[in-house]
């Protein structure tokens, strides 16, 4: 099958924008020309993000096969169980997610504001759990999708980040596809691509989409954001290879297409550190460009780590990947510098 064969539901506005951030780039030396691709701005549900994108293949699947309960898993402030419930609000359909404490983190509105907040108004049914932070299969949402179950209904389980699920590669699979032709309109080409990996889904579908016409040249750099390296790199492996082949590509992938790059979790998933901190407060004061602490934050911070480093050397065009998560960002109000009144004075 190819990639275009697979049926999607479509849930985002169309391509997600692409546009340069020539204001960083500078702040960096100016030496490396730096663009985004938003899909933080992607979709009209629930603040959109990339979990709408996977989400697009997994629903089609959801509605094809009859089921009426989305049901997945995520931490305390997860942005993909917003996002599960808001896809099943937009398509008519029920959501059970299980809420974690994948953070050891209390802020005082921690478990009240930002992405369990949005999930609570759109009626999200929340199972808290006090489990710790684990990127595979967890009883917690088996006991989940038996209570669907059991009240009658037909569930459709959908992992953490809807990442080790079949379909979990294919969005951004087709993102890959999606940048080419951006490229093409516009006769650039991108040689690296900078994405935050966690659960590892999003960066394993973008080196499938990229295998397909596998332009020398071209790296894909995922930033560890889950500190579980070793485990991360199976997964997004795991994922890469089964997606590859899924869309049709011909040969095994080679180890040269994954890179997944350390140094910039911080103290562990989900606890930023004042690298990350530099690094939100880097993008929001030259471009206007929001990230959180827990993803984008730290792929941030490894983008401007990689430049300063010069890893990404000069001469380079980078596209940033923004996968969203700025929900989360009222959840740290209370940490230094994500919040705290800097330079207010009070008169
Ligand atoms: C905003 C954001 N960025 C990055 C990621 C990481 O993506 P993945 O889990 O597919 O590795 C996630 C989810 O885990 C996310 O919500």
């Amino acid at each position: 099958m190819t990639l275009a064969e697979f049926r999607r539901e479509p849930l985002l506005f169309g391509p997600s924008p692409i546009h340069p951030m020539p204001r960083l780039s500078e702040a960096l030396g100016g030496k490396v020309e730096i663009w985004a691709k938003r899909e933080d701005c992607n979709s009209g549900i629930a603040f959109g993000g990339n979990k709408v994108r996977k989400l697009e293949y997994l629903a089609a699947d959801a509605i094809d096969t009859g089921c009426d309960t989305l049901v997945s898993i995520g931490g305390i402030q997860s942005n993909h169980t917003r996002a599960v419930t808001g896809v099943a609000c937009h398509l008519g359909l029920k959501a059970v997610t299980v809420q974690e404490g994948w953070v050891d983190y209390n802020d005082l509105a921690y478990d009240k504001v930002g992405n369990i907040q949005l999930t609570r108004i759109m009626g999200g049914d929340i199972r808290i759990d006090p489990a710790g932070f684990d990127i595979g299969m967890r009883d917690s949402w088996k006991r989940a999708l038996d209570s669907v179950v059991a009240a009658g209904g037909k569930p459709y389980p959908i992992p953490a980040g809807a990442s080790d699920h079949p379909l979990g590669g294919l969005g951004f699979a087709n993102w890959a596809v999606e940048v080419e032709s951006q490229e093409a309109e516009r006769e650039i080409f991108f040689d690296h691509v900078v994405v935050c990996t966690v659960t590892g889904s999003t960066h394993a579908g973008m080196i499938a989409g990229f295998s397909l016409s596998d332009r020398p040249g071209r790296r894909v750099l995922g930033i560890d954001a889950s500190g579980t390296l070793a485990q991360t790199r199976d997964q997004v492996w795991r994922i890469a290879s089964h997606t590859a082949e899924k869309v049709g590509l011909d040969r095994p992938l080679r180890d040269d297409e994954l890179t997944l790059v350390d140094g910039y979790v911080g103290p562990a998933y989900g606890l930023p550190d004042a690298q990350t901190v530099a690094a939100i407060q880097l993008a929001a004061r030259t471009e206007g460009m929001l990230t959180d602490p827990v993803y984008e934050g730290k792929s941030m911070a490894g983008l401007i780590g990689m430049i300063r480093s010069g890893e990404i050397p000069a001469g380079s065009r980078v596209l940033y990947a923004h996968l969203g998560g700025q929900p989360a960002l009222s959840a740290y109000a209370g940490y230094p510098g994500l919040g705290s009144p800097e330079r207010e004075l009070s008169h």
